[in-house]
């Protein structure tokens, strides 16, 4: 019987410069898509595939993020008072059982790897599931939940995997493919942000893994990679040889970069309009834009 899955790390220690000045005084995490932050949506979906323990990796300024999982009884009590059970139930599905939730701190700025290290002793000898919040991912099954079902039948390392533009590689880990089985494939190795001529394939990994406690060995090594950074694909990457296999999984959904303003506002329009207390005044709004739009062609 495969140890189930039930901790996830949250890397979130970065300072979110492309979005200055906004992040300035709040955590990229914390910045809302419609009305729920970034890291609500992380958290729906680890939820989803059954993870009871959730690891923040955090750095300076991040205060936010401890708040906005904690209690906020003064506010709980006045919506009590005023009958708004709707929106307290909405408050309640941020709070976290206490103990669920640790975060630690990373001090220095070494890379995605180096910032999963930071919670080694939390993962103990355990496979461990890392999100990084900034993929947001829509989708009806949620993205990590198809990846545990997923890996129940395969174990070692899954990482999801989607499709790039060949000139993206350089964006992204990606994998050197051994067997396309369709929904997952098997890997011979994995590149971190490969420029298009360099790179073994186009099957990009996006932020959602399920890891073998090995890899935290690997990380132990911190070995430098890409841009001087110690690079989580290369600690993934060493378990093959190691003979514990990695595998891509092709996720159901659509994958939104909220780590770019673009993919930002993609998302914010794509989720208002997956509401319907939204929809139909804000459809209204861009039929109206791309109209106007078209006009002035
Ligand atoms: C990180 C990983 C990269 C992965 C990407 C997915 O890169 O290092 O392998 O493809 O996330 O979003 P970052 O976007 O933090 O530079």
């Amino acid at each position: 019987m495969r140890r189930k899955v039930t901790k996830a790390i949250f890397p979130v220690a970065g300072l979110g410069t492309r979005f200055l000045p906004a992040t300035k005084s709040v955590p990229k995490e914390i910045m809302t898509l419609v009305d729920r932050p970034l890291v609500q949506y992380a958290i729906d979906e680890a939820r989803a595939a059954g993870i009871k323990e959730f690891i923040f990796v955090t750095s300076r300024g991040k205060g936010a993020l401890e708040d906005y999982f904690d209690h906020a009884p003064v506010l709980e009590q006045e919506l009590r008072k005023k009958g708004k059970d709707e929106l307290l139930s909405v408050l309640k599905n941020t709070n976290m059982e206490s103990g669920a939730i640790a975060y630690i701190r990373q001090h220095q700025a070494l890379g995605l790897g180096h910032a999963v290290w930071c919670a080694r002793r939390l993962i103990g000898n355990e496979p461990f599931a890392v999100m990084l919040p900034d993929d947001v991912i829509a989708a009806d099954k949620p993205c990590l939940q198809q990846m545990v079902e997923a890996y129940e039948e395969t174990g070692g390392n899954m990482v999801a995997a989607m499709e790039v533009a060949p000139e993206k590689t350089s964006s992204y880990g990606v994998l050197d493919v051994k067997e396309d089985m369709g929904k997952v494939v098997s890997a011979n190795g994995m590149v971190e942000k490969p420029k298009a001529e360099d790179a073994p394939s186009n099957l990009a990994v996006i932020g959602r893994y399920i890891l073998s406690p090995s890899v935290m060995r690997n990380l132990q090594q911190k070995k430098k990679g890409a841009g001087g950074e110690i690079q989580l694909t290369d600690a993934i990457a060493q378990d093959i040889g190691q003979g514990e296999p990695v595998y891509g999984y092709r996720f159901d959904g659509k994958r939104f970069d909220c780590g770019s303003k673009a993919g930002f506002l993609r998302a914010t329009v794509a989720f208002a309009l997956a509401r319907e207390d939204l929809r139909d005044d804000l459809m209204a709004y861009v039929n109206q834009i791309a109209l106007n739009a078209n006009a002035a062609e």
